[in-house]
């Protein structure tokens, strides 16, 4: 047996002992608890103290962290070197938060000159948009842009986009990522296609609906503008000539490398049209704020770092308790992209059934991850969260001061997180919902019926991610505080956390029956594929 697998049996056996046990009363054992399972992070206080996990259990799991090598493979991810081994890939996004004059290298090649003129290259058609010094084919400035991109090409620009628009009036951004037609018809209506920039991103420019989509603004553009209106295009590509070729103006195409997968791209040129919405200064800040998190995951021990922390706790829930569904809750109505934009990073990078050594993992892989912003959710979902039969560990993130709106609206906001959290792991036992029940003057025999009912048997765990404010430094930490608690879970499950070979399939079949519905030859499926395509053929 390796190290790593006597770690997991260590682990698995320990985490037995947290099934019946109550996590409240872990607090009145281990007076240090609160203290040592929680991390100052920068920008963020981490908060695991209310995960099921006793001390000696969050040890067992430190000890995981240790057979498995997280450093020695978060050393290897820093230093470029392949840890994407099924496409021959590093996978390098710190390196595009790095500090101006960083030295980093893929497999070897310095990247960080390259990353540095992108980045220039940004903030400089940012400025001249902005300004107004950069037009339109008419004349005028550009008031909007519309951003056109699928998965990793979506969703971390939305999620930065709607967590930081306050900062930026000038400019409206909208987003359009699927191929269902009303996506983009939503996108483009009221705009004035002559002070609007479309900006297509695309890692690879051959996306089915990120091409759609662009056809149809380009059409948009020329429709209005004449074949000037591709001056009109900007466009984010790891294959540059497969954008010029699309019409894009050869000085309007920003690139970005392989090593950066898509889930984890914001940080490239990806982000051009939060940097021309928000500004240079605001991106430069979220960078600053992802590279304070990586710096805390470098050196931080892992004791008291906050990526592997976070990670441990959710394999705890997912390994030892056997729980495969996460909730995540922002309690910022700013943040309620969050969710979506984890569901590809933790799905699309964990949810593998193979290992790096090509055999079938032994365990559970990623957790499917849901939610949406508090307190909605409170008014949806959170009845299964109190009182369903399956326990769903949550993460909480919490925003300490407003930065807009109603101060008193947010002191209830943040009353209702930590209300949530305390309540799903105190509950409220049953003596004393029957003792209310009496006091009411119940009958005996009803208060039998109903006390089960109205009984929250709580020992929910959750996590409690606390920023002080809803900056982009802020956002960027938690970003990148997720982006490597995925990393580390992808190590310890021994699974290659940056390929996904498991959108491909649908992807093929979808080409092969959009040939079938636009008239070409039927081929072989099963009947209840056949009678679908045959319907809907028209
Ligand atoms: O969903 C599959 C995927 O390949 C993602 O990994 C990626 O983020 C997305 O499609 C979009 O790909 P591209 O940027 O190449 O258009």
């Amino acid at each position: 047996m390796t190290d790593l697998a006597a770690a997991w049996t260590t682990l698995e056996t320990a985490a037995q002992d947290a099934r019946e046990r109550r996590i409240a009363d872990l607090f009145k054992a281990e007076p240090d608890r609160l203290d040592k399972l929680s991390v100052e992070a920068p920008q963020l206080l981490l908060d695991l103290s209310k995960q099921p996990w006793s001390r000696a259990e969050a040890q067992a799991a430190l000890a995981l962290a240790r057979a498995g090598g997280i450093e020695a493979a978060r050393d290897r991810q820093f230093a470029g070197q392949a840890v994407n081994p099924s496409e021959d890939r590093a996978a390098l996004h710190m390196a595009l938060r790095a500090a101006k004059g960083a030295d980093f290298q893929a497999k070897g090649e310095p990247v960080s000159a390259e990353v540095d003129a992108t980045r220039e290259a940004m903030a400089a058609i940012a400025r001249a948009v902005r300004s107004g010094e950069k037009r339109g084919a008419t004349g005028q400035p550009f008031s909007a842009i519309v951003h056109i991109g699928i998965g990793g090409s979506d969703f971390g620009p939305r999620l930065v986009w709607e967590a930081l628009r306050p900062l930026s009036p000038q400019i409206e951004l909208r987003f359009a990522a699927n191929v269902d037609p009303a996506d983009m018809a939503l996108a483009l209506a009221g705009l004035d296609p002559a002070r609007t920039l479309v900006v297509v991103v695309s890692k690879t420019f051959t996306t089915q609906e990120t091409i759609a989509n662009a056809t149809v603004a380009r059409a948009w553009l020329r429709a209005a503008l004449g074949q000037a209106g591709d001056a009109h295009l900007l466009a984010v590509s790891a294959a540059p000539s497969a954008a010029q070729a699309f019409g894009v103006p050869a000085d309007q195409i920003f690139g970005f490398r392989d090593w950066v997968g898509g889930r984890y791209s914001v940080w490239s040129a990806v982000g051009l049209s939060c940097v021309i919405a928000l500004g240079p200064e605001a991106f430069e800040e979220l960078l600053a704020g992802a590279r304070a998190m990586d710096d805390h995951f470098r050196t931080a021990p892992l004791a008291a770092n906050a990526p592997v922390l976070l990670a441990l706790a959710h394999i705890f829930n997912r390994n030892g308790l056997g729980r495969p569904i996460r909730a995540v809750v922002p309690y910022a109505q700013r943040l309620r992209l969050l969710p979506n934009f984890l569901q590809q990073l933790e799905m699309e990078s964990n949810g593998k059934q193979a290992g790096v050594d090509g055999r079938p993992v032994p365990r559970g892989t990623a957790a499917a991850v849901f939610g949406d912003a508090g307190t909605n959710v409170q008014h949806a979902f959170f009845q299964l969260m109190h009182q369903g039969t399956d326990i769903i560990p949550l993460d909480i993130i919490a925003v300490a001061q407003a930065s807009e709106g109603e101060p008193s609206n947010q002191t209830k906001l943040l009353a209702n997180a930590i209300a949530q959290a305390e309540a799903l792991m105190v509950g409220k036992p049953e003596s004393e919902v029957r003792a209310e029940l009496t006091a009411q003057g119940m009958a005996p025999a009803a208060i039998d019926v109903l006390a089960p009912q109205k009984t929250f048997h709580g020992n929910r765990p959750s996590s409690f991610i606390l920023l002080d404010r809803l900056t982009p430094q802020a956002l960027g930490a938690l970003i990148a505080l997720y982006e490597h608690k995925t990393f580390v879970e992808g190590v310890l499950w021994e699974i290659n956390s940056f390929d996904q070979w498991g959108v491909e399939l649908g992807k093929t079949l979808a080409t092969r029956i959009l040939g079938e519905l636009e008239g070409g030859a039927r081929g072989v499926h099963d009947p209840s594929t056949e009678r679908l395509v045959s319907r809907l053929k028209g």
